[in-house]
């Protein structure tokens, strides 16, 4: 396939918003916001840059509130001077002719007493979800969080809302909101983390409506065409996340009532672990995609595991619009000049993935004297 007839590397527009070609970068935690105010700085502004030749950009997780934080230097969105830095970064990418989104994230029980002067993090409810957290000291098991009160609750949907917009001043083109993995709206999700007996737990529609209000919140400050969410069934099966049987069920709820809402994607993410024998059996491989074609009608970004020729096939399949690629954006900033001239790959430094500074960041080379084309 030559560069003009590769899927991947034809024009695209989402909602209201065009991206040069349909390779993604998908969120990727760096922990490179090496001081006590959880600022990005140069090096972020430089990292960004070099990447954005991807048709669009999704920056790593970033905090929505101080409650929200569960891991080491991770850059937040919650003050004036963080929007402030975020700019610059935001500035760099547009210079570049990059499009960039902010990934909102907030750990829930996925975090550790450390990073609040002791005090357990505020979850759905009081269950340990047995995973380790990465502090500054290493990676430390979780604990029994806090039970979230309905004020708490309330408290961090407005949070999100205040973040969205945060982001929104500090440049980027829209935001994507974190709802999968293990995090805060995947434990209101999964009913193992989730025993409320509000009306923000126990059926599906009451589990889910945490994040159908941070939605509806978020969308009063900002045009929910500009709002992406990362949700599905694809959970880290560790811990409280290894799926039960309804799991299949509920994702197919929530992805289809994403219908509602005019939102500028839904970012999909395929099984990571071998799914033989359990709930999600179906959705092993390119399943995953075919199956949630037909539940949800707008943009879905597809990730996990793509190489180039199976994200070409998956959009001419017509399964997803747009591919994710992680792991390969951190080690070729250039990837679509790349795969545009078939070029081999740069391997990651997984060693180097979250820090400390440019070594393993801004160091990876660029591919000499290939077509640049985008
Ligand atoms: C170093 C690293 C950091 C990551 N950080 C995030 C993150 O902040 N938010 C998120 O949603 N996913 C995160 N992920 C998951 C990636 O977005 C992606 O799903 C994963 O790398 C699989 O895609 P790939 O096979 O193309 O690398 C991270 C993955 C890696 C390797």
């Amino acid at each position: 396939m030559t560069s003009s007839t590769q899927p991947l590397l034809q024009p695209y527009r989402m909602r209201d918003l065009p991206l040069a070609n349909r390779m993604v970068m998908a969120p990727l935690t760096r922990a490179r916001a090496r001081n006590s105010d959880l600022l990005p700085g140069d090096l972020h502004a430089e990292y960004y840059a070099q990447r954005a030749s991807a048709g669009l950009i999704i920056s790593e997780g970033v905090w929505i509130s101080r409650a929200a934080i569960g891991w080491h230097d991770v850059p937040g969105l919650f003050t004036d001077e963080q929007v402030t830095h975020w700019k610059q970064v935001t500035d760099a990418v547009h210079r570049a002719g990059g499009v960039i989104f902010a990934q909102l994230w907030h750990t829930g029980s996925a975090s550790h007493p450390d990073f609040f002067e002791g005090r357990p993090p505020l979850a759905p409810s009081a269950v340990d979800p047995g995973l380790l957290t990465p502090t500054s000291e290493g990676r430390k098991p979780t604990v029994e969080p806090l039970a979230m009160s309905e004020a708490d609750i309330r408290q961090t949907i407005a949070d999100f809302a205040t973040a969205a917009r945060n982001a929104m001043r500090a440049g980027f083109d829209g935001v994507q909101l974190q709802a999968g993995f293990n995090y805060l709206i995947s434990q209101f999700l999964n009913p193992r983390t989730n025993r409320r007996a509000d009306r923000f737990g126990g059926s599906i529609e009451n589990r889910a409506r945490f994040l159908f209000e941070i939605i509806e919140a978020v969308g009063d400050h900002v045009d929910l065409r500009r709002v992406g969410v990362k949700a599905g069934p694809a959970w880290s099966e560790t811990g409280a996340f290894v799926s039960e049987s309804g799991a299949l069920a509920d994702s197919e709820y929530v992805l289809g009532r994403l219908n509602d809402y005019d939102l500028s994607h839904l970012l999909l993410m395929g099984m990571m672990v071998d799914p033989t024998g359990g709930p999600l059996a179906d959705l092993a491989d390119d399943e995953m995609f075919r199956h949630f074609r037909k539940v949800y009608q707008g943009t879905i970004i597809a990730n996990v595991g793509f190489d180039q020729d199976r994200g070409n096939t998956l959009l001419a399949d017509d399964l997803v619009n747009l591919v994710a690629y992680g792991q390969a954006f951190i080690a070729n900033p250039d990837l679509p000049a790349r795969f545009a001239a078939h070029a081999p790959l740069t391997e990651p430094k997984s060693h180097l993935f979250y820090g400390p500074d440019a070594a393993g960041y801004t160091d990876y080379p660029l591919l000499q004297g290939a077509n640049q084309e985008r």
